[in-house]
């Protein structure tokens, strides 16, 4: 029999035997425990990280993000070289982009892949070498371009006709020869946990498959344009290899095709590797993923008599989601009675959809834990929410904490370094909080967190120096 609390527990949810435990599938590696119950992140207690940078405080593992590119890029090389061919690894820079991330990712042997103006500037000014970049977008803007082509970008993935045209004025101009790949819509878009095929698909990215034949050729008449491949990307948070598969078929019928007209080097699939957020996400191995991505690409090559072009592929969250831990302190709890009889306790935490708006965006699930000590409490569902005036301000949905979980603690919530402080915001005039790497018991502020004076600073009617910089 559940208990009323338990009734309100979604069904994937699983009352742990111990409320404390890391699963590790959500944790970075160097996350333990200390003998005195503190959460330690490669060596360094939360409770110092919180008091040295104040909290809201998202942590990067350096190891973890580094470990796992350099996973990524093994994997895939050894795959593609079991097939005869070689893939580039690209780190999709909206996972999370500053510019000692894109140190790492390069230093382990990755692109970056960018996809605005201003990534592309964070790129740069890391120090990415041009030919090692990729640059996205369904609306690049004339100075966008521009720069990308000046600066001598490797390659740059066109998405619209008016794109190929635009490109083609431009490197006429600046008498500049710029690779591009088509950016085409396999049909096929992938879900969490399935992925469904249409022929047809009603989104604004890339060329319908049938359209794409016209925009090579244009590519193909202009003197500074240069031929790359086909891209293709399906989804995020993709589990598996079904929708890589299907799609990859659909792509290298196009890619077969185009080999009539010239020479088409490279095809890239883009990202959308999946990672646990709870502990019921069983993401695959990348060694299995990329071997059987690699495998379909040339069982499709074979069947079609084509040689294996070269591959590209392009992680962000990945890479990145895992690394980060979020560290909030608990400002008030609440046990809400409700009309069925449950009862659901609210955590507040001093952060919320500002630092991380993929529950109240995506609904997405996270799970938490108590880090500033081992809690001593029976498991307890809660719910995680932020400080903001909004009712859907929501960072874990659903977790079992310790019931003496109380004011002062802080939790943490893992798997949060893909696409949280990318998305964050000034909602409330929230100061949008610092990003520290940690490694070997060492960290280093990635990110500055903001002041109020910063949040201030764009209000036209406030004097500067009136400012005083209250308690976040
Ligand atoms: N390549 C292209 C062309 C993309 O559009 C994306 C992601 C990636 C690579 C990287 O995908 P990843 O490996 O990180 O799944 N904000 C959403 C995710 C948006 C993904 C946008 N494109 C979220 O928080 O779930």
């Amino acid at each position: 029999m559940l208990s009323p609390v338990d009734s309100l527990a979604p069904e994937w949810l699983v009352v742990p035997d111990d409320s404390n435990d890391l699963a590790p599938a959500v944790w970075p590696a160097s996350v333990a425990r200390d003998s005195d119950g503190t959460l330690e992140i490669a060596g360094i207690r939360a409770t110092t990280l919180a008091q040295t940078f104040g909290t809201p405080l998202l942590v990067i593992d350096e190891d973890e993000v580094r470990s796992r590119a350099r996973a990524f890029r093994l994997a895939f090389d050894a795959a593609a070289a079991d097939n005869g061919t070689t893939a580039q690894v690209y780190y999709a820079g909206k996972a999370f982009l500053c510019t000692t991330v894109a140190r790492w990712v390069v230093d382990e042997g990755l692109r970056v892949d960018v996809c605005t103006g201003g990534e592309l500037e964070v790129a740069l000014a890391a120090g990415v070498a041009p030919a090692a970049i990729g640059f996205h977008g369904n609306n690049k803007s004339m100075r966008e371009l521009e720069r990308a082509v000046e600066v001598g970008v490797g390659s740059i993935i066109v998405d619209s006709a008016i794109e190929i045209e635009r490109l083609a004025a431009i490197t006429a101009r600046v008498h500049a020869t710029q690779r591009v790949f088509v950016r085409v819509i396999s049909g096929v878009h992938a879900e969490t946990h399935s992925f469904l095929a249409t022929a047809h698909e009603d989104q604004k990215f890339g060329f319908p498959l049938a359209d794409a034949e016209t925009a090579v050729a244009r590519i193909r008449e202009i003197p500074g344009l240069e031929f790359a491949g086909l891209h293709c990307h399906i989804g995020s948070q993709i589990f598996g290899v079904a929708g890589f598969r299907e799609s990859a078929s659909r792509v290298l019928e196009l890619h077969a095709a185009l080999l009539e007209g010239g020479p088409v080097p490279q095809l890239n699939l883009g990202g959308g590797f999946g990672i646990a957020y709870t502990r019921v996400d069983d993401p695959t191995p990348i060694e299995t993923l990329a071997g059987e991505i690699v495998a379909a690409v040339a069982e499709g090559c074979a069947a079609r008599g084509i040689e294996v072009p070269a591959l590209a592929f392009e992680p962000g969250r990945a890479i990145i989601g895992t690394a980060g831990i979020t560290l909030y302190e608990v400002g008030t709890t609440k046990d809400v009675q409700l009309g069925s009889g449950a009862v659901r306790r609210y955590i507040s935490v001093d952060g919320g959809m500002s630092d991380n708006a993929r529950p109240a965006l995506y609904g997405a699930q996270f799970s938490a834990r108590l880090a500033s000590r081992a809690g001593i409490g029976a498991p307890q569902l809660s719910r995680v929410v932020g400080k903001h005036c909004e009712s859907g301000d929501i960072v874990v949905d659903h977790e079992y904490l310790p019931a003496d979980l109380a004011p002062g603690d802080l939790l943490a919530v893992p798997a949060t370094g893909a696409y949280c402080a990318p998305l964050a915001s000034n909602y409330n005039h929230v100061p949008r909080p610092p990003v520290v790497a940690v490694r070997d018991g060492r960290t280093q502020v990635i990110v500055r967190g903001e002041t109020i004076a910063d949040v201030l600073a764009r209000d036209a009617g406030i004097d500067p120096a009136s400012v005083t910089d209250s308690a976040r």
